[in-house]
Parts: structure tokens; sequence; C-alpha cells
């Protein structure tokens, strides 16, 4: 019973994934179809929050937002292109845009991902001057034809398949980063003690080059991690 509030802590669309996880693996709907349907259920409940926090995934008042994502912040180490992986309606850039710029940070230019034609219409409705940043594509598959970025950073690697996770990683730290620049993974929630990102990318022979962490609001088991990966 824990357990499972926990799974649903972590990941508020456990059901839904781990019913589609099943499809999948039973050959009951192809990959596309799977992307597809994530897709679908994404944009339909990101359009309908009433808020840009809601539309972006966060369930959360303005106070957990910051928490959960000022950490970021602590990966960014000079100034360059930072491109968000997976980036719904834009709000988590335009947050690290006033971050940044309220503490007189690093100078980033923003650029923003979405599987989701929808989402990223928004973005570039709520966004105009950033119009020409923001782009719709499969991040398994998108490759950008404007240079690589110093940060790129993917929530999670839970927007593919479980099995094409590490070719996802592979095919984001090859096209996506540029030489000496960095691939961010998360804020993501995990239990404290399990560290099952981290050990999931030692396997693939990925040691992170830096992490930071957070206590969970929500559950004393759980942290969120960062973890950072610089590219030589
Ligand atoms: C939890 S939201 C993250 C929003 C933002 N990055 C943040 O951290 O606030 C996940 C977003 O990833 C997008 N996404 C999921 N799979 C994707 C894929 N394969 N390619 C591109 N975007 C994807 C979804 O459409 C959704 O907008």
């Amino acid at each position: 019973m824990e357990d499972l509030s926990i799974h649903k802590i972590i990941n508020r669309a456990y059901d839904f994934v781990e019913e589609q996880q099943k499809l999948l693996d039973d050959g009951a709907i192809t990959e596309e179809q799977w992307f597809e349907t994530h897709n679908r259920f994404c944009t339909a409940h990101y359009l309908a929050a009433d808020n840009p926090r809601g539309q972006s995934g966060h369930s959360g008042d303005e106070r957990h937002y910051f928490q959960t994502h000022a950490m970021l912040l602590q990966a960014i180490h000079k100034n360059g292109t930072f491109i968000d992986v997976g980036c719904a309606n834009g709000y988590l850039l335009e947050s690290l845009d006033r971050w940044t710029k309220s503490l007189g940070f690093y100078e980033l230019e923003w650029y923003g991902l979405d599987i989701s034609k929808g989402l990223i219409e928004l973005a570039k409705q709520r966004l105009p001057e950033w119009t020409g940043r923001f782009f719709v594509g499969n991040a398994f598959t998108w490759v950008p034809d404007v240079p690589k970025f110093d940060f790129v950073c993917v929530k999670e690697l839970s927007y593919v398949p479980k099995k094409r996770r590490r070719a996802f990683l592979e095919h984001v730290l090859q096209h996506y980063v540029a030489p000496g620049g960095r691939l961010i993974l998360g804020p993501n929630s995990e239990r404290q003690e399990a560290r099952e990102l981290e050990n999931e990318l030692s396997a693939w022979g990925y040691e992170p080059s830096g992490n930071a962490e957070r206590t969970h609001p929500k559950h004393k088991m759980l942290t969120r991690r960062l973890l950072w990966f610089d590219k030589p």
C-alpha cells in the first residue's frame, strides 16, 4: 500500500504509464502508438489546467514549484544556450529566465522542444519573443537544425519506452550537447536510498560529473535529485 502511494507521489500518471508499458510489452501496441498515446494523454491533462504551472505538468503552487526547480541553477556554471527537452508550455524556461536575470546570474539563451504540437503552440503564444526557439518533435528522433546546446535539460528518461532509455540518452548526448556542454537529468523524485537513476546510468557506463538533491516535501523516504554529465 505504502509502495503504491510512493509511486503515485513520484508520478501522478503512474497507473497510465504502467498500463501502456504492459500493452507495449505484450505486443498489443507499437512504439509509435505508445508515443501517440502518451502525447495525447499529456497534452489533454496539461491543457486542461487553469494555470501555467499546471500546463507544464506541475501540481503545486509557486513556492513548491520554486523549491523543486530552482535546484537547476546549481547545474548552470557558464553563459550559453539551454534547451528544455519536453518543455511543455515553456514555464520552466520562463521561470529560469526570470530567476537568472533577477540574480544577475549567467546569461542564457532559452530553447524548448516538445512532442506536443498543442503545448508548443501554447508556449509560442505565451512567450512570443522566443517563437523561433520552440520546436515540435519526438526527442528520441529529433535532431536540431541549430548549433548544439551548452545545457540540455531532460527531466525524465521516461519520455521513451523503458527498453529505449539508453538509446535515448545516447541520442541526446550525441546530437544535442555541444562539446564542453552539460546534460542535466532531473529534477526527479526517487527513494532516498535507492539511487535508481544513478545506478541505471552507471550500469551503462555513465558516471555523473555532479549532482544536487533536496528533501522531498511530500514524503520523508523520497528525495529530489538532479544529475549532470559533462561532455569533453
Ligand atoms: C513533466 S513535463 C516537463 C515540463 C518541463 N520540462 C518542466 O520540467 O517543468 C513533460 C513534457 O515532456 C513532453 N514529452 C514527453 N515525451 C516526449 C518526447 N518523446 N519528445 C519530446 N517531448 C516529450 C510532454 O509532452 C510534456 O510536455
